[in-house]
């Protein structure tokens, strides 16, 4: 792609002023691009031609079915001078891209509409590393009649994308992190569903499991997709709703579920909280703009999602769990809700590191075979809560045990706590770190900020699975009350803590997760891979 005078170009388009700016300080938004990788123009049927003023140019505009195109209208070149020698490109934008058209006028009293000046078009710009940017783009035009018809025009062709969302109903907790979702969702989220014409209905939530109840009930006839804005617990907790309620409707029995029935409307999440895995995996990056787009532009990805049960019965839907390590700290992060997020979670690794000590437990995996395999037996087998006798199991003593539908991508992890999965490629995976010294075990959870061999170590193994059961075997009666007695009576070793996708879940007896492949949809694009590996824990 040629920097300079494309480069100059999006820059007078995007702030709607006409200064040259430097080549090297401008990007190449992906929406223009060279005319060989032009979408296919032969069999484009015209719509409209007209003339406007793009920038500081006179265009010839062109709108086909898929496209905006305009060259400038130059005179006649004198001949020899360079700087008319420049090639004059055609430039063009794909609809696809577009979320908005507005009549622009000139600023005038409020009571008052202004002369009119032409129209605003409002487009979504990729830019690097996953990250969505909206920007507007102006077409100059006196003409009331000229920029009537073609807004009208591109209303029509607004109206025709009919998988964007018109309707969705918006979900805020208020007390996620700093409590900044509130912040986030009216100077962030909301000015740009405005600008793209989305109604909206706002819940702010006021207790823990208000979301949760809330859909149990509600209205949702006339809404397009669920919108959360805050952090991990917060999403999990609205998908582990939306869930429950599509097996409501479906009148599906949550017990033995083995097929559960997919969530009815797809879901936004809007990157609010301390942890935002599930939006950074969804959108290759955390940033409250790009999810916003994903949402208006109706992007949708089908995502895998797990259920938890124990003897039988449905604990919860979810993406991801730890238990061990990455358990007792959430454990212990728990009990210091008067520090700050980043504070507690510090402190809650330090002191679970300084008490490091393996679970004995007993973990049966169910490999992923092939998905063929697992629709016959899926099929032959549905009536009953197991599979049958493919299970492989392992006993130990284990420190840290990850079972992820998600790639769960972090600040720590820039390729995900589970770099080897997807968001929908119908597996988990189960990562088991076995007993080792603290040394060791640091050095492995430091690997996470690496892009490759994050798992390369003696005490680490990693399975590709689809159903995971797990049986602490710790001896009660071994367990001396003397031992962690401490001030805030912390964590006791017989309790056995799991994190799922953030959230503290206690269970006695034995736990067994399945993946259910695509189970409910998420607003989100498909990213690229990342390369940079500049992360750091401020604390290990
Ligand atoms: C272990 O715990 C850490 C931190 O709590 C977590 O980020 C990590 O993914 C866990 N899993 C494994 C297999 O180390
Ligand atoms: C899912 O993707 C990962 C990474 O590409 C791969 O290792 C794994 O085998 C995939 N699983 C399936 C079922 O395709
Ligand atoms: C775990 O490993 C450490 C260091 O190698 C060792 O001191 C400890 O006894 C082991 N614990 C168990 C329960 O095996
Ligand atoms: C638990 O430990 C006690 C004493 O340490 C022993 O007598 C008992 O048999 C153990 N129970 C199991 C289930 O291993
Ligand atoms: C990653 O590296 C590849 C090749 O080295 C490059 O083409 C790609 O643009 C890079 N991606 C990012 C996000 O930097």
């Amino acid at each position: 792609m040629s920097r300079g005078r494309r480069g100059s170009r999006v820059r007078a388009l995007e702030g709607g002023r006409e200064e040259e700016a430097p080549p090297e300080a401008a990007a190449v938004p992906s929406v223009l691009l060279p005319s060989a990788q032009q979408p296919e123009k032969a069999a484009e049927q015209i719509l409209l031609r007209g003339i406007f003023e793009i920038g500081r140019d006179s265009c010839d505009v062109v709108l086909s079915k898929r496209a905006l195109r305009w060259r400038p209208i130059r005179p006649e070149r004198p001949a020899g001078d360079p700087k008319f020698d420049l090639p004059h490109e055609e430039e063009f934008i794909e609809l696809k891209d577009i979320f908005s058209v507005k009549l622009k006028r000139r600023c005038s009293s409020i009571h008052q509409s202004g002369t009119l000046l032409g129209i605003t078009l409002f487009i979504c710009l990729k830019k690097e590393q996953n990250k969505l940017k909206d920007s507007t783009f102006d077409l100059i035009n006196l003409s009331e009649d000229h920029c009537d018809l073609w807004f009208r025009q591109f209303k029509k062709i607004l109206a025709g994308f009919s998988n964007r969302p018109k309707s969705l109903k918006i979900l805020l907790n208020p007390q996620s992190h700093k409590r900044e979702a509130t912040y986030i969702y009216y100077e962030k989220v909301e000015p740009l569903l405005k600008i793209a014409g989305i109604k909206t209905d706002i819940t702010i939530t006021e207790y823990e499991g208000h979301a949760l109840s809330l859909l149990k009930e509600c209205e949702l006839q006339g809404f397009d997709g669920i919108v959360c804005v805050g952090g991990d617990g917060f999403a999990s907790e609205v998908a582990h709703a939306l869930l429950l309620r599509a097996q409501k409707n479906a009148g599906v029995e949550t017990d033995c579920l083995l097929t559960p029935v997919r969530a009815q409307l797809p879901l936004g999440v809007i990157p609010a909280g301390s942890t935002n895995v599930l939006a950074h995996s969804l959108h290759g990056v955390p940033h409250v703009v790009t999810a916003t787009l994903h949402i208006i532009m109706g992007h949708i990805q089908p995502v895998d999602v797990c259920t938890f049960s124990t003897t039988g019965k449905l604990l919860r839907f979810g993406f991801s769990a730890m238990f061990g390590f990455g358990g007792r700290t959430l454990a212990l992060a728990e009990k210091y809700r008067w520090m700050s997020p980043n504070q507690r979670r510090d402190f809650a690794i330090i002191k679970a590191l300084a008490k490091l000590k393996p679970e004995n437990c007993e973990i049966s995996f169910l490999p992923l075979k092939s998905s063929q395999n697992l629709q016959e037996r899926r099929t032959l087998e549905s009536r009953k809560c197991d599979y049958g006798d493919q299970w492989q199991m392992i006993q130990g003593q284990f420190l840290n045990v990850s079972i992820m539908a998600i790639p769960c991508l972090c600040s720590v992890a820039p390729r995900g706590l589970a770099p080897n999965t997807r968001l929908s490629n119908g597996s988990m995976a189960l990562i088991i770190v076995r007993n080792t010294s603290r040394p060791e075990f640091i050095k492995h959870l430091k690997r996470y900020a690496s892009v490759k061999n994050q798992f390369n170590f003696p005490f680490v193994e990693t399975y590709t699975v689809e159903a995971v059961k797990v049986q602490q075997k710790n001896n009660m009666s071994e367990h001396n009350p003397e031992e962690e007695n401490g001030p805030h009576g912390i964590a006791p070793e017989n309790s056995f803590p799991w994190n799922v996708d953030g959230d503290l879940m206690e269970v006695a007896s034995e736990v067994h997760v399945r993946l259910h492949p695509k189970l409910i949809c998420l607003y989100g694009g498909v990213m690229e891979e990342m390369n940079d590996s500049k992360a750091t824990c401020s604390c290990l």
